[in-house]
């Protein structure tokens, strides 16, 4: 029975391919200069596909995928019914709310507080936690350019090296959770080919162990 793994292209791409071969797959060719979208390791009989990281919890979901790899804010937003059985351990980061240093409490750009982010789901369930309604303005990228231009107040976004927030003179004002990419598999595929599913999830748990 073939195993489909989504792997997401860019940051997570190189770390996620090292994770799999240190487990006997074979990617090559994965990280190449390619534009093929999907890949074979035909001695193991896996099948590799290449996805926008935020894809990856819907070609899971939909079992297109057996399991794939993304970043715990992917998985935090989309909020599908998928396992996560393994913290990869890479791609750490942290998801923030930040703004101006100098805003108080007073200047608000209208009556409710106005978030920039790609997270709008995630934003909404952390401000309701707090009992905080505001007005969510859902981005693509590049959100940190919102409070610049008085489209938000703050932005709730991830923070890796925190170079982009302090070229753009912004803080960090709140700390909503730690981000690291995680193994996210689908829940029929984990009983209908528990057999190949559970020793390569034992694998990628090992690999990953033996890496850190
Ligand atoms: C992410 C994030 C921040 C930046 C943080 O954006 O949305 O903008 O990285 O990284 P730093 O703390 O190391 O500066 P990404 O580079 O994925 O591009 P995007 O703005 O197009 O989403």
């Amino acid at each position: 029975m073939q195993v489909t793994i989504a792997l997401a292209k860019g940051r997570l791409e190189e770390e996620s391919v090292k994770v799999l071969e240190r487990c006997g797959l074979d990617c090559s060719g994965i990280l190449g200069d390619s534009r093929k979208l999907i890949f074979f390791d035909k001695k193991n009989d896996v099948r590799f596909i290449l996805v926008k990281p935020v894809d990856v919890p819907t070609y899971v979901d939909h079992g297109v995928a057996d399991m794939g790899i993304t970043g715990k804010d992917t998985l935090l937003e989309a909020g599908l019914p998928l396992y996560e059985m393994a913290d990869m351990k890479f791609g750490r980061c942290r998801l923030v709310v930040a703004g101006y240093p100098e805003r108080a409490a007073g200047s608000l750009t209208s009556s409710v507080l106005r978030v920039a982010t790609k997270y709008p789901a995630i934003a909404k369930r952390h401000f309701e936690s707090k009992g905080e309604s505001v007005e969510c303005i859902t981005l693509s990228g590049s959100v940190e350019l919102a409070p610049l231009l008085g489209l938000s107040d703050v932005i709730l976004d991830i923070v890796e090296s925190g170079r982009t927030l302090k070229e753009n003179g912004l803080v960090v004002t709140e700390e909503v959770c730690d981000i690291s990419a995680r193994l996210a598999v689908n829940r029929a595929s984990l009983k209908i080919k528990s057999k190949r599913l559970k020793p390569l999830i034992e694998k990628i748990r090992l690999a990953v162990e033996e890496r850190c």
